[in-house]
């Protein structure tokens, strides 16, 4: 029988102090303020100085949207901290994890924040409009048990570090690619934690930490659906490839399934089975809706291209 939630919390206990000693020798200290060009800065209105315009940034409307959304899903820590300590508990090296983790996720927010404003790369009162709104409405993952928890972060945290790379090359300004760079190497570490928390848990409880596999990979979900202009700019960013269902496939969901070996497992019992039946058969079409955004996007740009082409060549023949 699969021992129950704190039945296997205290099981995977030795497990999380290992990882948590893991952890602690492999993350290297980093302070955000060095990632900040502190020269750029100057004064807004309130003091005297200027406030923000939309020609002072040097960030595209892609980076924009990208920056604000990696932004603000780093802000609603307080959420995410409630969402792991209840779930994980403050005690022992649980306690200790879900602590480091939060002190870690908040120098993202540090960081991306000091820069943004002192780059006047968005404007700083719309973003803090929005920071108000997404924390007051906060972040719910429902009713997820610990091991549905610690799945589904080992996904999330993966996901965040593409986004973060990704955003980074889209800047174009070698010091936020430097910033989110440093930031997806944290991002990374947080997975290679979560990931082996569960691939302990598959050991301990196979068909249970299958099922929660399943319904997690099929699931997901960014957090981020009630923040303001999520769903534009989550098009944005999938068009522009800095997260998009072929990278979700490809380099987020894929290879933390091959880490647990999930399609090679033989210690499954009959609801482990159904479990990972269920994932393959929604893994192929997934793959399949990749493909097809892909193609799509491919096509659109093709056809944006020609548009400008042709807009060039009557702009040069009039
Ligand atoms: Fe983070
Ligand atoms: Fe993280």
């Amino acid at each position: 029988m699969a021992p129950t939630q704190s039945a296997l919390l205290t099981e995977l206990e030795p497990v999380v102090e290992a990882n948590l000693n893991r952890h602690l020798a492999a993350a290297k200290a980093w302070n955000p303020h060095d990632y900040v060009p502190w020269s750029e800065g100057r004064d807004f209105k309130f003091l005297g100085g200027e406030d923000w315009s939309p020609e002072q940034s040097r960030l595209s409307e892609t980076a924009k949207a990208a920056m604000i959304t990696n932004l603000l899903t780093e802000d609603n820590l307080p959420s995410y901290h409630r969402e792991i300590a209840t779930r994980f508990g403050r005690d022992g090296a649980w306690g200790t994890w879900v602590g480091r983790w939060t002190a870690e996720e908040n120098r993202h927010g540090i960081a991306m924040r000091d820069y943004l404003v002192v780059t006047r790369g968005v404007d700083p009162v719309e973003l803090e409009r929005a920071r108000m709104d997404y924390m007051t409405s906060g972040y719910d993952s429902g009713d997820k048990t610990a091991l549905e928890a610690v799945t589904y972060v080992s996904f999330q945290e993966l996901a965040t570090r593409v986004s973060h790379r990704n955003t980074g090359k889209v800047t174009q300004d070698p010091i936020a690619d430097k910033m989110l760079a440093r930031i997806s190497k944290d991002e990374n570490l947080h997975m290679v934690f979560y990931r082996n928390i569960v691939a302990a848990a598959l050991e301990i409880a196979p068909d249970a930490t299958m099922r929660a596999i399943a319904d997690e990979v099929i699931g997901f979900e960014m957090p981020g659906a009630t923040m303001a202009g999520f769903r534009r700019n989550s098009m944005i960013i999938a068009k522009a490839g800095i997260y998009d269902l072929r990278l979700h496939y490809d380099e987020v969901i894929m290879p933390v399934l091959r880490h647990w070996r999930v399609f090679e497992r033989e210690d499954l019992g009959e609801e482990g089975e159904k479990a990972r039946d269920e994932l393959a058969a929604f893994l192929e079409d997934l793959d399949v809706q990749a493909t097809k955004f892909v193609d799509r996007r491919a096509e659109n740009r093709a056809r944006t291209a020609a548009q400008t082409d042709h807009d060039l060549s009557v702009d040069i023949a009039t």
